[in-house]
């Protein structure tokens, strides 16, 4: 009879504190590198290295259950330190299996380290990951007694020969659940002075027990955990620059990488090109050989294969079809759809409305609320005036439709296909196909009036300057007196 597969281990992440250092109104296992929450990295790892994920959480608990979508958390009524926390974590704890615990502030844990966690732990009762440091200040230092662990020492707690310990506890630890529940979390103590809960103080009892194994692992950058901002922004470099090779491993030109900002999760297809100050956010998809210019911005965005994106557009829950063109300077906000080989030019913001394949829009348009068939030119400066005040209103235009310059389509309205409308006019009725609308005041010619207009202009002007003179001269007499030291 074949026996039942030994269950997944649980990974148990410590994320209730709040992180003073950080000074901030978000607990520090919120602020997000990359994109993600830095207790999600941590979840990520623990899940790539095959183990299910549980985690602890107190402050602003709600918002740290939001970012960890399916996991179990447990709250601590009162953060009262590690072993405490491990504590509140007990309903979720398996009977049997392995745990493992995780600080919610390293996101730079590598699974391949968790899995060296869980491969040196066997059958031991804990087996804890250390890493030697030069500086190891705050760690909790590791203590060996003829080569073997005996124990950890806080650094607040250590004597001046211990301080100079450099091995140092990563705050990473793999448990048998069972002597976990049974034996340790029963037994912990408070330490003095702020009473709190030791999970390190498991490791002395391993020891005494025979059944305690340590991994100490050489990359102690990414075991590392973020205590203030500057900690911050150096790892969400260091995660980014493991983003970006993951792209130009699969086969993605980067320009300037080290100004380029790509978010955990955003894909990009084989030979693309971004150029340098790119950044791509949310739910971003880059389709294969499409190019994105200098400092375009891109959230929740698809942009298809081929397509080019120019230089310092914005573009943002947008689609955009193969082949086509936006840029430079293009707005494209949530809801716009532009069709295959479309172009989309300087100065253009288009929303919810949907181009189809070939529509030209080249220039200086507002284009909101609206749906333009195949083929069809916008000339410079067209505007659909889609708001009245009090609520939105559709324009439709069909396809293969000119529309001259500096036209306003004032909505609800529609234009039939192959119909040419006027430059500078203004729609407000229907247009039926084939149709040429014009909405503007004849133009009206006098002949010569330009040069008898001129010189009204040219006349009043010299009038108004001897005016002028008059007055100064007036003044500058005026003073002479009232001073009494004019010439005589
Ligand atoms: C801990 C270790 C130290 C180790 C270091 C590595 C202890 C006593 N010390 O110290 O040996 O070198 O990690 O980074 O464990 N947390 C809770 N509830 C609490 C307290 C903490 O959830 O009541 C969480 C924090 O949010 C954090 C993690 O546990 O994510 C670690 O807590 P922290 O206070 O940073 O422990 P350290 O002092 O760094
Ligand atoms: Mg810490």
């Amino acid at each position: 009879m074949a026996s039942a597969p030994a269950p997944k281990p649980l990974a148990v992440i410590l994320a209730a504190g709040l992180g003073t250092r950080m000074r901030s109104g978000t607990a520090k296992v919120l602020h997000p590198l990359c994109g993600v929450p830095m207790v999600g990295w941590v979840a990520a790892a623990a899940r790539a290295a095959g183990c299910d994920v549980a985690a602890v959480v107190h402050h602003q608990e709600d918002r740290v259950r939001a970012a960890l979508p399916g996991v179990p958390c447990a709250r601590q009524e009162q953060p009262r330190g590690t072993g405490d926390a491990v504590r509140a974590a007990l309903r979720l704890l398996p009977a049997r299996g392995t745990v493992i615990v995780l600080p919610g502030d390293a996101p730079l844990i590598k699974p391949a380290m968790l899995e060296a966690l869980l491969a040196g732990h066997g059958d031991a009762l804990c087996t804890v990951l250390s890493t030697v440091v030069a500086e190891p200040a705050v760690y909790g230092r590791i203590l060996r007694k003829g080569g073997r662990v005996v124990g950890i020492v806080e650094a607040s707690e250590a004597t001046p020969e211990q301080l100079a310990i450099t091995e140092v506890n990563a705050g990473m630890y793999a448990f048998e659940a069972a002597w976990l529940r049974d034996v340790v979390l029963p037994s912990l103590q408070p330490h003095p002075p702020k009473g709190e809960y030791y999970i390190t103080d498991a490791v002395a009892l391993a020891a005494a027990a025979g059944r305690l194994n340590a991994t100490c692992l050489d990359d102690a950058a990414s075991l590392a955990g973020i205590n203030d901002r500057t900690a911050l922004a150096r790892f969400e470099d260091v995660l980014q620059d493991r983003i970006l090779e993951e792209h130009t491993t699969a086969g993605v030109t980067l320009h300037r990488p080290g100004t380029i900002r790509v978010e955990l999760g955003v894909c990009i297809g084989q030979d693309a090109v971004l150029e340098p100050g790119v950044m791509l956010s949310g739910d971003t998809c880059v389709g294969a050989g499409a190019r994105i210019g200098a400092y375009a911005v891109l959230r929740d965005t698809v942009v298809a294969a081929g397509a080019v994106v120019k230089p310092h557009s914005v573009l943002e829950g947008a689609e955009v079809g193969p082949g086509a063109q936006i840029g430079p300077f293009s707005h494209l906000r949530p809801g716009a759809r532009i069709g295959p080989r479309s172009k989309v030019g300087n100065f253009v913001e288009i929303k919810k409305s949907t181009l189809a394949e070939g529509v030209k829009a080249s220039h200086l348009s507002y284009i909101g609320d609206a749906t333009i068939g195949a083929g069809t030119n916008v000339g410079a400066g067209t505007i659909t005036c889609n708001y009245d005040g009090y609520g939105k209103h559709q324009t439709i235009i069909g396809e293969d439709v000119l529309i001259g310059s500096n036209t306003s389509l004032v909505a609800p309205v529609s234009v039939g296909d192959h119909a040419l409308l006027g430059a500078g006019s203004t729609i407000t009725s229907y247009v039926p196909p084939h149709a040429l609308a014009i909405g503007r005041a004849r133009q009206v010619t006098f002949s010569d009036g330009g040069r008898t207009l001129r010189e009204q202009f040219q006349a009043r002007a010299l009038e108004a300057k001897a005016a002028k003179a008059a007055k100064a001269a007036e003044a500058a007499g005026d003073s002479d007196t009232e001073s009494g030291g004019g010439q005589s």
